[in-house]
């Protein structure tokens, strides 16, 4: 029998990558009034997501999840909001094209702020100092003051995910989504980029299609999947006395649900199984990520899955696998055994971010686009060979014409990292970079889609 589960059950456990707050009274001040606070997202938004995720492990859509590696306070700005919005959609347009299969949209957004760090202390210039844990927790400043825990960052936190949250659903649902604004996605510099020019030629046969559609009766009006879309928010559910405090009852079916996010994940450092982010995790009705990194043993990862979908649920668990490209074809082929073998129901999902961030020369945090493609690549191929479905991707990205992740078509070099390199933490693709990973993505879904569908006509000729 597992233990009872509450929304502080986790405060008994071995909790990693939590600040240490010099003042608890003002932490437990902060949750109760955010306690009390509308829910950020509905149980039912959650299910629905839910629902397309089982889609997704039984090869019938795709998961496309992205965006910052970090919101901060200080990069609010609606234009900032819209421009990842965008780039998502683009994706999914160019995804959904090259697969012919339905694209499920989830950002890194709306509360993607508390950051895991590899080290408690940062040193520079022989001053040591506590590391940034993401603006929900500290500053980014370099200096003693700002790097002080403050639970009051929780509250400014609330009010930027509830209005990003409100403009991500005005975006989705009023207008700006509309498959017939296609062209106006790709404003700015993305027009002058050679993915962007690819996006043109893939909207103005997207626009054919949809003249064509229109002819037979069918448009925005009479479909409104035409007009509107489905956007849903994700992020690493590290803070726990925040997650705890956006935790509330579904009136409808009587379950626990964590309504700062319709999905939340549990990052590389924080998966132990007997650990307070499991517990508090396991108790929640949500669809959950789990971040599959090199050490995760085949074992383990039974164990955790376990914990986290005792019923098997498909949809409830999603594994991001993020090896690092020289490691993928190594490292993920005994899990993916293991986990079949078992019979547990997952949606395969690859983060080609987080195993190939390298120091460049010039001292900046980086990520070889090559690299980034030959993961996912790696990822597919595993898939391939083990007859299994590469079942969604998982980017840091952003909208915005930053310099932080080296090559790609544009050939960024390390050289001009400097020039616009704006992350508070990790290292994002660029709109161009991002855009034109779809379009190469597309082609190996392309390519499995085409696969299966040989494979069954092969089984159907020699059934006959
Ligand atoms: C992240 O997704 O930002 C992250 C820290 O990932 P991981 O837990 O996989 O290292
Ligand atoms: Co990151």
């Amino acid at each position: 029998m597992a233990e009872r589960w509450s929304p502080t059950s986790w405060k008994s456990k071995p909790a990693k990558q939590l600040p240490a707050y010099p003042d608890q009274g003002k932490v437990d001040a902060v949750v109760e009034r955010l306690s009390s606070y509308p829910p950020l997202v509905f149980a039912g938004e959650a299910r629905r997501l839910k629902a397309s995720l089982a889609q997704a492990a039984a090869g019938e859509a795709f998961l496309l999840q992205g965006g910052d590696c970090a919101e901060s306070f200080s990069e609010f700005h609606p234009n900032n909001i819209r421009d990842t919005f965008r780039v998502l959609l683009q994706m999914a347009v160019v995804l959904t094209f090259g697969a012919a299969i339905p694209v499920i949209k989830v950002g890194r957004m709306a509360g993607q702020f508390a950051k895991p760090r590899s080290a408690d202390m940062e040193e520079v210039n022989g001053v040591e100092l506590p590391s940034y844990r993401g603006d929900i927790v500290n500053g980014f400043d370099f200096t003693a003051d700002a790097r002080v825990p403050d639970p009051e960052r929780m509250m400014q936190a609330y009010t930027q995910a509830a209005s990003t949250l409100n403009l991500l659903r005005a975006f989705a649902q009023g207008g700006y989504a509309d498959l017939h604004k296609v062209h106006q996605w790709t404003l700015g510099f993305l027009e002058r980029s050679p993915a962007g020019e690819k996006f043109e030629d893939l909207a103005n046969r997207l626009d054919e299609a949809l003249a064509f559609m229109a002819a037979c009766g069918i448009t925005g009006a009479t479909t409104p999947q035409l007009r509107e879309t489905d956007f849903f928010t994700s992020h690493e559910a590290l803070l726990l006395p925040w997650e705890q405090a956006l935790t509330r009852v579904d009136s409808t079916t009587g379950d626990w649900y964590d309504v700062s996010a319709h999905m939340l994940w549990i990052g590389d450092r924080t998966r132990q199984p007997d650990g307070a982010h499991v517990e508090f995790l396991r108790g929640v009705k949500n669809p959950l990520g789990l971040k599959c990194g090199p050490s995760t043993d085949p074992d383990e990862l039974i164990r955790l899955i376990d914990i986290l979908n005792p019923t098997n649920e498909p949809g409830r668990l999603t594994l991001i696998v993020r090896m690092g490209a020289d490691k993928v074809a190594e490292k993920f082929p005994p899990l993916l055994r293991k986990v079949t073998r078992e019979g547990r129901v997952v949606l395969w999902s690859c983060d080609p971010m987080h195993g190939n961030t390298i120091k460049s020369a010039s001292g900046y945090k980086t990520r070889p686009f090559d690299k980034v493609l030959a993961e996912a690549k790696g990822f597919f191929a595993v898939h391939q060979a083990e007859g299994t479905h590469a079942g969604g991707v998982h980017f840091e990205l952003t909208g915005q014409d930053v310099t932080e992740c080296t090559g790609g078509a544009q050939a960024i070099t390390d050289h001009a990292l400097a020039d616009r390199y704006h992350t508070a933490c990790d290292p994002r693709l660029n709109a161009s970079q991002s855009l034109e990973l779809a379009f190469l993505l597309a082609e190996e879904l392309k390519r499995a889609r085409l696969a299966k569908d040989a494979e069954r006509r092969a089984a159907a000729a020699a059934a006959e």
